[in-house]
């Protein structure tokens, strides 16, 4: 017995239940108790068959992720296992909540398993930059064959109690008393007196897929087309198709060595940053657990337009009935017509049936009377981006809403607290920054007003969950987090191109460092005459940017911007139009073209952006680095690989990127490159933003 593994006894079978809060990882303080009971069993005469159970609201969700990058005490969770598969006694696992990582390992070296029906099991490694390591890939291909697995480890997503069971992965799913269902059927074992079968010895499936490598192949290829410069998906794969192709032993010996590669490298270290990052923004300063968020049961959205849709979409998505409010009845035919078509989209893909969408319709009504939205619980403005029409409609929110009704606007730049003037509930009103397209992006930056109140932050993060977002607060300022590094990212846009560069040379170095897309690429998708009209409106110029305006160049939506789209294609192209006309416009300002190397472009646009994280946190607009981090993996497509723009820079090296923003500073003189008092402490000392801020 020990605090964190208890034996009792059911008749002849011995129930080992784990209790290691608050997911029952497999840290040393489990592996070595687990390790000795086992061993004690195995020998025990008395005990005819073992049952293993979790305590808590989970089965194991995995290896103890803090224990990566440390000297590992043992046992080690391989020998954990081997220990469970040596025993020649009926072993099962019983799972409930989540079989995660080593945690459906473990359950692996079980000869049967029994999921309770809400059970989810999966292999998520990869999504820490690593692969199984205690067996799983190859274990699981000789189980639900080799083409599920790969499916599985390399999109680390968990499959449903059903959906293992009818993969063979579990035994029995029962939807109550799991613990006795798991000690009936290690009876039913004693009683039949059957050969148990270890996983490692099952290979019809692996024979079956020797015979045809190359549908394998095909799967591993599909599976991994998306990995963009990340490791471990391509190693989880490979690591699987060796279950096919090498002894067990051989098999599970290579992927220990590549557990080893990806634990010891940047990679995984910054997906496992990213990991902690997430949970770590969930904590808020004021917003205690004492703090009791309001229930939310019914949604409003103000604005069927792009955001606005999207937002209704995600709220449905999650269950929660919505009505969206529009000016008139067309806008809103308009809008829902819009949502009808993205469930269709989802349906003919295969990820939503028919069924699904319906009850997602029906969750939706659409209004344009202020007065029916006097029972919604939680009232998200999504109407277009000036300050006046805000005012208005926060002014008409205040009349009807009801009280203890949050009002929150999707503003993506203005000043939440002037929002919350136009009304007489400051305290209800806060920003929901949702990211383009928002049924789909994970991001949601809460913005704190001055006055929100800690349980209208509280209800954010809440329901933040439930609709599947990472949500992160953030202080008001002109953009917030995000879009104020992003403006900082592009402020150097324009002189690149003068000086040198093409499009093309700009976005290549951003998507070779792991973004998705480049800048230009992403304007062109975004459309050109938006910035157009509004530098218009300020009296500005943009050289380049206005020249391919005023020539109908708007981007995707006209098949030419910064680069042309033959026939409709989303495809960038670079366009020797769009180089002579930069080269003109350098011309013009009796510029000397010279080279930009890619090293120039990074240090140009990400650097800046670093330092405007930097005076980010002087301001106390994010509370932490990690708070920056995630905003730009999930709302920008910083490459996780790295960890997001703070946890990079701190490789880079800080005093690095201080020097460098001290050279461009004395060469163009412009304040984005002034580097932060923060940042400049912070190098000096010799700290780290994610060690020291
Ligand atoms: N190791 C250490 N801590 C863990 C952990 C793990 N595997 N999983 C979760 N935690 C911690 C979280 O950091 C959090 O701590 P905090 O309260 O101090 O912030 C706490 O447990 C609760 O976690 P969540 O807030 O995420 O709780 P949820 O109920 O929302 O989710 C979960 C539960 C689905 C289990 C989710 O925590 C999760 O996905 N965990 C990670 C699962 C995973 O990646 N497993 C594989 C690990 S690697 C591995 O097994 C390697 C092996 O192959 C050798
Ligand atoms: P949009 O122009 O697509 O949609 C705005 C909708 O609001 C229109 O359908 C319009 O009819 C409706 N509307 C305008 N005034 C209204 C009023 N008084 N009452 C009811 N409906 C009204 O704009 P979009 O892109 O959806 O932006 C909405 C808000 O979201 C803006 O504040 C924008 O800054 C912000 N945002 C936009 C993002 C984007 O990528 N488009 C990303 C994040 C935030």
């Amino acid at each position: 017995m020990s605090s964190t593994v208890s034996v009792t006894r059911s008749d002849n079978i011995a129930v080992v239940t784990i209790d290691n809060p608050p997911v029952n990882a497999l840290g040393y303080n489990l592996r070595k108790p687990l390790h000795d009971a086992l061993g004690e069993l195995r020998d025990d005469a008395t005990a005819e068959a073992i049952v293993v159970t979790c305590a808590g609201r989970t089965f194991i969700a995995g290896a103890d992720i803090t224990e990566f990058g440390k000297p590992m005490q043992a046992p080690s969770l391989p020998d954990l296992i081997e220990m469970l598969e040596s025993i020649k006694k009926p072993t099962v696992a019983a799972i409930h909540g989540t079989a995660l990582g080593g945690g459906l390992e473990l359950a692996l070296g079980c000869h049967f398993r029994v999921a309770d029906a809400g059970a989810k099991l999966g292999l998520p490694e990869v999504k820490l930059g690593l692969l199984p390591g205690a067996g799983g890939t190859q274990r699981l291909p000789r189980i639900v064959g080799p083409e599920k697995a790969v499916r599985m480890v390399v999109s680390g997503n968990p499959i449903g109690a059903a959906e293992a069971h009818a993969d063979g992965l579990v035994d029995a799913v029962c939807s109550e008393d799991l613990v006795d269902n798991a000690v009936a059927l290690a009876k039913e074992k004693v009683a039949s007196g059957a050969a148990l079968v270890q996983v490692r010895e099952r290979d019809q499936k692996l024979v079956e897929a020797r015979n045809d490598l190359a549908a394998l192949d095909a799967v591993i290829a599909d599976a991994t087309k998306k990995a963009r410069g990340l490791e471990a998906p391509l190693i989880c794969a490979q690591s699987v198709r060796n279950a096919v192709t090498l002894p067990f032993e051989e098999g599970v010996a290579a992927e220990r060595e590549f557990f080893i590669k990806l634990v010891t490298g940047e990679q995984s270290a910054a997906q496992r940053h990213l990991f902690f990052a997430e949970r770590q923004a969930a904590k808020v300063d004021g917003v205690g657990k004492d703090v009791k968020p309001r229930p939310i049961r019914k949604v409003a959205v103000i604005g069927a337009g792009t955001m606005g849709g999207g937002i209704a979409m995600s709220f449905v998505n999650g269950g929660i009935p919505v009505t969206v409010l529009e000016m008139n009845q067309d806008a809103l035919d308009r809008g829902f017509a819009t949502i009808s078509k993205n469930y269709d989209i989802s349906v003919s893909r295969g990820s939503l049936s028919e069924e699904a969408k319906a009850k997602r319709l029906g969750l939706l009504s659409g209004v344009t009377s202020y007065d029916d939205l006097a029972d919604a619980d939680l009232i998200i403005e999504a109407v277009f981006e000036e300050m006046a029409v805000k005012k208005d409609v926060f002014g008409k929110l205040d009349a009807v809403a009801k009280p203890g009704a949050i009002l929150a606007s999707n503003t993506s730049y203005l000043d939440v607290d002037e929002i919350a003037a136009s009304t007489k509930r400051p305290g209800d009103v806060v920003g929901t920054h949702f990211f383009s397209p928002a049924n789909v992006m994970r991001l949601l930056e809460i913005v704190r007003g001055k006055q929100t109140s800690a349980d209208v932050l509280a209800t954010l993060l809440g329901i933040a969950r439930v609709i599947r977002k990472v949500p992160v607060v953030v202080g008001v300022c002109h953009g917030f987090v995000g879009n104020r590094m992003l403006s900082a990212r592009s402020a150097e846009a324009e002189d690149l191109l003068l000086e040198g560069a093409l499009p093309q040379d700009v976005d290549k170095a951003l998507t070779d460092f792991g973004f998705p897309m480049g800048q230009y690429a992403m304007a062109d998708l975004a459309g050109l005459d938006i910035g157009w009209r509004t530098r218009k409106s300020l009296g500005t110029t943009a050289a380049i940017a206005d020249s391919l305006c005023e020539e109908g160049r708007y981007g995707q939506k006209t098949g030419k911007g910064y680069y042309l789209y033959k026939d409709g294609s989303r495809k960038p192209e670079a366009d020797p139009k769009v180089e002579t006309l930069i080269e003109k416009v350098s011309a013009g300002r009796n510029l000397a073209r010279r080279e930009i190397t890619a090293e120039e472009i990074i240090e140009r646009t990400l650097y800046p952006m670093v330092n405007e994280g930097a005076r980010i946190l002087e301001e106390d607009i994010a509370a932490r680095s990690s708070d920056i981090d995630i905003v730009w993996a999930n709302g920008y497509g910083f490459p996780i690989g790295k960890g997001g723009p703070m946890f990079w820079a701190d490789s880079v090296g800080l005093a690095k990127i201080v020097g460098r923003l001290e050279h461009w500073h004395s060469e163009t003189g412009k304040d984005v490159y002034k580097p932060a008092k923060l940042l400049k402490d912070l190098a000096a000392a010799g700290k780290t933003f994610t060690a020291g801020a």
